[in-house]
């Protein structure tokens, strides 16, 4: 039986792919390793979490020890790596916790594996999940492709930036054999409400102010989540060693467009009047170093490996709010105190 280490399963994206492996591969072990921090929610797992292939691991990927030990005690032969701080906004107010999990956590996996893979490489991989967001910012023109220069902006992505390099160092020296995903914004069931889409959708639902950062010209290229958890099950079957893969869902939006058709949405779900939600939307002061776009061209991806988008923007909308409205409970436990000490020290002096 293969042995799979998922780390950061238990955030948004990390929890449908351990889902995807859990179901769809019965001769996997999956091992989900998690921190749990705020972003880390166990109830996204509760359909799978009594499977006898699943196992949940609670640890904190910048404890080197505990990465040894873990890596010793359960031989993986895989690891798909999405455990990281993943918030622009945090990593502007906090950077440094940014450096240790992205950065040092990164390395901390990276020489577990090399250290117990040592001398028997073969058959073994670990994939590292990053953003697109390393390619810094584009003009109206132009895609990132694998081959665009790292021009990373923010703490965020440079901290991501950091730890491609570093995995990509370990499959030169030490022939780790790795392979990397570079993937554009996604949105869906289990995002944590800290991020464009669900935030606004928890403040349209309460008639909070939706908050568009200075003008709402930003673009970003949207996917739906399944379809990146289905990109990772290809490249991290499929994918050449050392090779890096773009994922992107072909799907630019303004941010104002998008909250404007989400408001349209909410407004159709909600029995609420036309026009109604989009009187929320309230511009609010610019976020430091705001990226202007991010556009992704998954050529690579489509061609070599056959992945492509299942989902248009217009359902994938549609059924993020539906799962928004229907899951109350899976909100309601998330916006506790820390949360709204998080809004307020994010908003209120904007
Ligand atoms: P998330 O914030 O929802 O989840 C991150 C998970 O990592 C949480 O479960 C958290 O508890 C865990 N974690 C954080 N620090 C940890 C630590 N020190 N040790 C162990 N676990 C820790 O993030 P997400 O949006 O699901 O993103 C997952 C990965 O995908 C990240 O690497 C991110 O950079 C990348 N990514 C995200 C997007 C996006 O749009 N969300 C796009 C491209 C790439
Ligand atoms: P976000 O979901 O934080 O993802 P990222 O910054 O990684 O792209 O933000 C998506 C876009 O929405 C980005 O241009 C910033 C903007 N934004 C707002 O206008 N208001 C908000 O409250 C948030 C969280 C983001």
């Amino acid at each position: 039986m293969k042995k799979i280490l998922i780390t950061g399963g238990a955030g948004f994206i990390g929890s449908h792919v351990v889902r995807l492996f859990v179901n769809t591969y019965p001769e996997y072990h999956i091992y989900n390793l998690d921190a749990l921090t705020y972003a880390g929610n166990l109830e996204n797992l509760k359909d799978i979490e009594t499977k006898s292939n699943y196992t949940f691991l609670k640890g904190d990927i910048t404890d080197a020890d505990l990465m040894n030990q873990f890596f010793a005690e359960y031989q993986f032969d895989g690891v798909i790596h999405l455990a990281a701080e993943s918030h622009v906004d945090r990593s502007i107010s906090d950077p440094l916790a940014f450096i240790k999990t992205n950065i040092m956590g990164t390395v901390n996996l990276l020489n577990a594996a090399k250290d117990a893979w040592k001398g028997q490489m073969e058959g073994k991989r670990f994939y590292h999940i990053s953003t697109d967001e390393v390619y810094g910012s584009l003009g109206k023109e132009g895609l990132f492709t694998e081959t665009t220069a790292y021009d990373p902006r923010s703490p965020y992505s440079s901290s991501k930036a950091s730890s491609d390099h570093l995995v990509r160092a370990y499959y030169h020296t030490y022939g780790l054999p790795v392979v990397i995903s570079n993937c554009s914004n996604n949105y869906g069931p289990n995002q944590f409400p800290e991020k464009l889409i669900p935030l606004s959708i928890n403040n349209i639902k309460n008639k909070k102010p939706i908050p568009i950062y200075g003008k709402g010209e930003n673009i970003r290229d949207w996917l739906f989540v399944i379809d990146h958890a289905r990109a990772i099950d290809v490249i991290y079957h499929q994918g050449g060693l050392g090779e890096t893969y773009n994922i992107g869902g072909i799907n630019e939006w303004t941010n104002i467009d998008l909250i404007h058709k989400l408001c349209e949405v909410m407004d159709d779900k909600l029995g609420r009047e036309k026009g109604e939600s989009a009187k929320l939307i309230t511009f609010v002061k610019d976020r430091a170093g705001h990226d202007m776009r991010y556009a992704i061209d998954s050529s690579k991806l489509m061609k070599e490996l056959g992945w492509e988008p299942s989902l248009q923007f217009e359902e994938g909308i549609v059924k993020t709010v539906e799962w928004y409205l229907d899951n109350e409970e899976w909100l309601n436990n998330i916006l506790s105190g820390d949360y709204e000490k998080y809004y307020q020290d994010q908003y209120e002096k904007r």
